[in-house]
């Protein structure tokens, strides 16, 4: 072999180690080692502002939860998630930065009803399909979000409204008798608009007394708080409605300290506690009979919204509002099914394996 042979021959082989050692180092950078046994290759994510309410509740952690996991790289998405602290003007500041980084859909959990059109327009003028969850939004133009995700809350209050009036008459305890104090959350919220005006209606429907509604901004403290002055204020209240279980569970230790007890039966002098969302907090209440009646709300919203935004990726028909499924568990068997419009709506008594299958 010639000298220039060999030369063409050393310089071919340094080229290919070149061309080698560049390929093995794209593809290591190209994955990622998220799960053990997993391995993740860069593609083209989806990217996703959500903008979450806070972190208030045992049901707020757990939609937060199910929402991450579902919005995950594993399924082809990058989440740039922030969290509001209950404050719409950091939803509204974050919205914009979501903008400000070209996120390909955003996905808000909206603290209150109102004061989103503006922000919801900037938001459609770049371009960037929005999808609520949980609350609503009260705009003027529906077309300025694709889609809905969350539950009936007027449904809910309709549902433990129906049970109160099942137990009374099976007590045989008169409406005129029932005293009723509201512990609201955030006023404003969805939530709080259906609980409170189903609540209102059903006892304006069936005479009983509302002797003061406050808000505890879905609260164990503040509840607490606003229970003990309550207690102080109305001695004669035997039913508390709690419009979430962080506030069942501050409500319980304010009627505890005040050496009061809260039960399932008013006629023997306890306090009866609705409560709704149905955590595993709140069902171990009601296994401990002191919340009487749970209301579900249901916060494993993740997946719906992930196949939401796949549909409306992919150009395929979605629906614009989608309810979850909801139960409600009683500590007792006083009342086992209510008619809901027009049909049998089954109670569920409370047992150990359903708390012990709770994911929440
Ligand atoms: O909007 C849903 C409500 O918000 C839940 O009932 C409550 O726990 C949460 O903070």
């Amino acid at each position: 072999m010639t000298d220039n042979k060999k030369r063409i021959k050393k310089i071919t082989a340094y080229v290919l180690a070149c061309v080698f050692s560049f390929g093995m180092l794209f593809l290591s950078a190209c994955q990622k080692e998220e799960k053990p046994g997993v391995v993740y290759y860069d593609v083209d994510y989806l990217t996703v502002g959500f903008s979450q309410v806070g972190a208030e509740s045992d049901w707020r952690v757990a939609n937060t939860e199910s929402i991450k996991n579902s919005l995950s790289r594993y399924n082809g998405i990058d989440l740039i998630f922030d969290d509001a602290q209950q404050k719409q003007d950091k939803q509204i500041l974050a919205i914009r930065k979501f903008i400000q980084q070209e996120v390909d859909y955003i996905v808000l959990a909206p603290v209150t009803e109102t004061g989103w059109d503006t922000v919801l327009g900037e938001a459609g003028e770049a371009g960037i399909p929005v999808i609520i969850v949980d609350r609503k939004v009260d705009v003027k133009d529906d077309s300025l979000y694709k889609a809905w995700v969350g539950s009936d809350f007027a449904r809910e209050s309709e549902i433990a409204c129906l049970w109160l009036k099942a137990y009374a008459d099976r007590k045989h305890i008169r409406p005129e008798d029932i005293n009723i104090v509201d512990i609201q959350g955030t006023l404003g919220a969805t939530a709080q608009i259906g609980r409170t005006s189903g609540l209102e209606s059903a006892s304006y429907e069936y005479g009983w007394n509302i002797l003061a509604s406050v808000p505890a901004d879905y609260a164990q403290s503040k509840a607490e708080e606003v229970m003990t002055d309550l207690l102080r204020r109305y001695p004669e209240v035997n039913v508390v409605y709690c419009e979430n279980d962080n506030e069942a569970l501050g409500t319980i230790d304010a009627i505890e300290k005040s050496g009061r007890k809260a039960g399932t039966d008013i006629t023997k002098g306890e306090i009866l506690i609705i409560s709704f969302d149905a955590t595993h907090a709140g069902l171990t209440k009601v296994l401990e009979k002191k919340i009487a009646l749970d209301v579900e709300c249901n916060p494993l919203q993740g997946e719906t919204i992930r196949d939401l935004i796949k549909s409306v990726d992919s150009g395929e028909e979605f629906p614009k509002y989608t309810y979850v499924e909801e139960k409600a568990f009683s500590a007792d068997e006083t009342v086992s099914s209510i008619k809901l419009s027009d049909s049998d709506y089954e109670i569920t008594l409370l047992t150990g394996e359903i708390l012990e299958e709770r994911q929440y």
